[in-house]
C-alpha cells in the first residue's frame, strides 16, 4: 500500500498526502520508500539464479536520497554523465558496480571514469574506444571497456524513447562491432570487459528484447571463437510500467527472456533499470490554481508546469491525476494545464476528473521517473521539493531552491 486512499483522503504509505502538502507547500514530489524497494526487489529476486549486477539507471531520479536507499540494498549504477557518476559514488555506490553510457562522453569524462576503475565503459564509437585506449595509456591504468552495440531492433515504444535502430544515435552500427572487437583487443590501454546493448525505453513488449539478446549471444560466441572472452553482458533497462491501463512485463517475464537467449552462456548479467525501479514509486502533489471555463471547456489551471514535469508535454505521455481528497462528485471532463506561458504546458486534456476547486490537491501518479530528474528553472520557477516517505515518517530529501540559489551563478559584466 504505498499510494492509497483512506476514508477519501490519499495516503503515501502512512502519511497523509495533504500534510505534506501543508508542511512543504506546493508542488512537490514525494517518493514512496517501500515501492523503491519492492521495485528493486522484484528484479534481485527474478534475476537471483543468475550471476548479476543491477545497475539502476540514475538518469531516471537523480536524487541523492532515492540512490543511495538502493546503494544500501545493494544496486550499481548506470550513469551517463560524470555528473550521475559522482551522485552514485556520493550514494554509496562502489566504483565497480558503476557502468557508463552515453554516445557523447567528453574526454574529461572518461577520465574521471578510468581513473575511478568502474565496472565498464560502454563506448558507442570507434573514436571513443580509441579515446579510451590513449587516455588510459597516459594514466597507465587499463580499462574496461564494453561496446554498446546497436541490434537495428525495433522496440516498439515512442519514437523519442527508442534507441536500438539503426537510424538512431547509439552504440556502435552491427556490422562494424566484430571488427572494432578486434581493434581493441589489440589495445595496451583496454581490457575488453563486456558488451551492451539497451533499445529503449517503456517497453511492454518481450519481443524485442528477446530478438536483441539472441543477437548478442550470437555475437559473443562470435567473439570467443576468435579467442575474446568477455566477462559481462549489459542488457540495458527498458521495461515500461503502468501508466494508464498497459500491462508492462514482469521482471520475471523478462528474466524468462534473458534465461532462454542468455542462460547457457554462464557470464554476468548486467540490467541497467530507470523507470521499472522509480516510476510508480513517485507522484508530484500539486495544487489548483483556478478553474476556468472558455466555450464549452473547462480548464483546471495548477501550480506545477512543465518545468516540473516534463514527460506529458515531451512525449504526449500519460499521467494519471486523481484528486488527493476524494469527493466523490460527478466527474466532468477538463484539460488539466499549468502555469507556463507556453500552450504545450499540459499534464492532460480532456480528462474526466471530479470537478476540484481553487485550493484543492490533485496527485500526478508514476512520476517518480523522469520527472524531478528532467525538471528545469523554465519562467524561473523555483526546483520544488523533494520528500521520501518510509512508513509514517517523511523527509524533505531536496528542499525548493530559492531565488538567491537560482541566481547565485548570475555576475554582471563591467559594462553594466
Ligand atoms: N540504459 C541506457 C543506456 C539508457 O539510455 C536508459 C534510458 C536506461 C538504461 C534506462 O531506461 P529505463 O529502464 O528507464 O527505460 N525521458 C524519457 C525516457 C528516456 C530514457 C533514456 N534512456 C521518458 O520520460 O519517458
Amino acid at each position: 500500500m504505498c499510494f492509497h486512499y483512506q476514508n477519501g483522503e490519499m495516503y503515501a504509505e502512512g502519511v497523509d498526502v495533504k500534510r505534506i502538502a501543508r508542511e512543504v507547500g506546493t508542488p512537490f514530489y514525494c517518493y514512496s520508500s517501500d515501492k523503491l524497494t519492492q521495485n528493486y526487489q522484484a528484479y534481485r529476486e527474478a534475476l537471483a539464479e543468475f550471476n548479476a549486477t543491477v545497475c539502476y539507471s540514475v538518469k531516471a531520479n537523480t536524487n541523492l536520497a532515492i540512490v543511495s536507499a538502493l546503494a544500501r540494498m545493494g544496486s550499481g549504477a548506470d550513469v551517463v554523465s560524470a555528473g550521475e557518476m559522482y551522485v552514485a559514488m556520493k550514494a554509496g555506490i562502489p566504483a565497480d558496480k558503476i557502468v557508463f553510457s552515453g554516445v557523447g562522453k567528453t574526454a574529461a569524462e572518461l577520465e574521471a571514469a578510468i581513473k575511478n576503475q568502474i565496472l565498464q565503459i560502454n563506448a558507442e564509437s570507434a573514436a571513443e574506444v580509441r579515446a579510451i585506449n590513449e587516455i588510459a595509456l597516459r594514466l597507465g591504468i587499463k580499462a574496461n571497456v564494453a561496446l554498446r552495440v546497436n541490434p537495428d531492433v525495433d522496440a516498439l515504444t515512442h519514437v523519442k524513447i527508442t534507441t536500438g535502430k539503426k537510424e538512431n544515435k547509439f552504440g556502435v552500427d552491427w556490422d562494424d562491432a566484430l571488427p572494432l572487437y578486434r581493434e581493441a583487443s589489440k589495445m595496451e590501454g583496454v581490457r575488453l570487459a563486456g558488451i551492451a546493448v539497451h533499445i529503449g525505453s517503456q517497453l511492454l513488449d518481450a519481443e524485442p528484447f528477446r530478438l536483441a539478446f539472441a543477437k548478442v549471444a550470437a555475437m559473443v560466441r562470435e567473439l570467443e571463437a576468435e579467442g575474446i572472452v568477455l566477462d559481462n553482458i549489459d542488457l540495458g533497462g527498458g521495461l515500461g510500467i503502468n501508466y494508464n491501463a498497459e500491462l508492462p512485463l514482469t521482471c520475471t517475464a523478462y528474466a524468462e527472456v534473458v534465461r532462454e537467449t542468455l542462460g547457457s552462456l554462464h557470464k554476468h548479467i548486467i540490467v541497467e533499470p530507470g523507470r521499472s525501479v522509480v516510476g510508480n514509486a513517485g507522484i508530484l502533489v500539486t495544487e489548483v490554481v483556478c478553474t476556468k471555463k472558455m466555450g464549452s471547456k473547462n480548464f483546471i489551471v495548477v501550480d506545477a508546469g512543465f518545468n516540473d514535469l516534463v514527460r506529458p508535454a515531451m512525449y504526449d505521455a500519460w499521467h494519471t491525476i486523481q484528486p488527493v481528497s476524494k469527493k466523490g462528485v460527478a466527474p466532468l471532463i477538463a484539460d488539466i494545464v499549468g502555469p507556463i506561458c507556453e500552450s504545450g504546458d499540459v499534464f492532460a486534456k480532456d480528462r474526466i476528473i471530479e470537478p476540484v476547486q481553487a485550493g484543492r490537491l490533485l496527485a500526478i501518479m508514476c512520476a517518480g521517473a523522469y520527472g524531478a530528474s528532467m525538471s528545469s528553472i523554465y519562467n524561473f520557477r523555483p526546483l520544488v521539493p523533494e520528500v521520501m516517505v518510509r512508513g509514517g515518517e517523511f523527509c524533505v530529501v531536496r528542499k525548493r531552491t530559492s531565488y538567491e540559489e537560482m541566481l547565485a551563478g548570475h555576475s554582471l559584466p563591467a559594462w553594466l
